[in-house]
């Protein structure tokens, strides 16, 4: 892990990444344009911490081909961790064609120009998203992944398309790693576990869709970042590689809630709404491949994770 090119830095799981990184001696850039889908302010503060330890930040576009080309050139990263999207299922509903300008033209530019810069291995921000309302559960990568149910989740299938494109033209080792609902400090606040303690601890009402059945596999950030660090050492030896990245403990969302009512002290009130379209009614990672071939092994539960994200959060409002 000499250069390391990480997109999407600024962003929560990419901050995390970085400072991983950083932590290993690796020389690392990040790029991120701080797209508006949440504030600027959240993202100069994640990213704060790994640029005063030394990484550099870019602030670049990953659509702007030219720009990344000469990025690409300047720094000539050996990896390039790939996480710039725009994410987020329910927001992508209404604009489907900018997700798909930024996951899917975005992932095209990154991929091409690392080739012509050569570099030697990209790791890519897939989501769990992908398999859509699938019956078999746990999922796994062999699943069929051809039915996703929001936009969003069309861009995950098709950055993964691409990933294979770009491993069967170049031969670079590229693996897409589907990331199974990430929380901990610093996470997205379009997210639930983060609305919700904000919320509740204010005494306001959650937003609670459907019948608090659909249950989700809430994957900690140190799991994630575990993952990525071990994709990047390993997906040399394989080529095309997906790997789930999750932690193999589903809970429903009445479960979710009452975990977070325990973490902050306080009762939820719920403000009840109807179950939205693009929303999976589930989602379980099979952990086998991942556990065999990367080593992964998730290790935050969830309550310890939600005292964490909990402690994170007082300490920055
Ligand atoms: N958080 C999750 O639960 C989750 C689950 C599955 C997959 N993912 C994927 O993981 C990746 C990181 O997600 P996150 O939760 O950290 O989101 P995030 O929004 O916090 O981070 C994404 C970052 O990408 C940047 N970005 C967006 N468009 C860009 C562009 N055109 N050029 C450069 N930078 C751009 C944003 O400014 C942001 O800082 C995404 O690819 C996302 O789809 C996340």
């Amino acid at each position: 892990m000499k250069s390391v090119m990480v997109t999407g830095a600024a962003g929560f799981i990419g901050s995390h990444v970085v400072e991983a990184l950083l932590e290993r001696g690796a020389r690392v850039v990040g790029v991120d344009n701080f797209d508006t889908m949440y504030e600027r302010a959240l993202k100069e503060r994640n990213i704060a911490q790994a640029v005063s330890r030394g990484a550099t930040l870019v602030e670049a576009d990953i659509t702007d081909a030219g720009t990344m080309r000469e990025l690409m050139q300047r720094h000539a990263p050996e990896t390039v961790v790939h996480l710039a999207a725009k994410a987020g299922v329910r927001p992508s509903q209404r604009d489907p064609a900018g997700y798909a300008h930024t996951n899917v033209t975005g992932t095209a530019v990154v991929l091409a120009e690392g080739a012509k810069a050569g570099v030697k291995r990209c790791v890519v921000a897939s989501s769990s998203s992908v398999y859509g309302n699938n019956e078999t559960l746990p999922f796994s990568e062999t699943d069929r992944i051809d039915r996703p149910i929001s936009p969003y989740a069309a861009t995950k299938v098709a950055t993964e398309a691409l990933c294979f494109t770009h491993w069967h033209a170049h031969q670079t080792p590229t693996a897409c790693l589907r990331f199974f609902t990430v929380y901990g400090p610093r996470q997205r606040p379009d997210l639930a576990i983060r609305k919700f303690m904000r919320w509740i601890s204010a005494g306001e009402p959650i937003e609670f869709y459907g019948d608090g059945s659909a249950s989700r596999d809430y994957t900690f950030i140190d799991d994630i970042v575990a993952g990525v660090l071990a994709a990047i050492e390993r997906i040399d030896d394989h080529g095309y590689r997906v790997w789930n990245l999750g932690s193999d403990a589903p809970v429903t969302l009445r479960e979710l809630v009452r975990a977070i009512e325990r973490t902050v002290g306080r009762e939820a009130q719920l403000d009840r709404k109807p179950a939205q379209v693009g929303d999976v009614e589930r989602t379980w990672a099979d952990l086998k491949r991942a556990r065999e071939e990367l080593a992964y092994a998730p290790t935050t539960d969830l309550l310890t994770g939600l005292a964490k994200q909990w402690a994170w959060m007082r300490a920055e409002d």
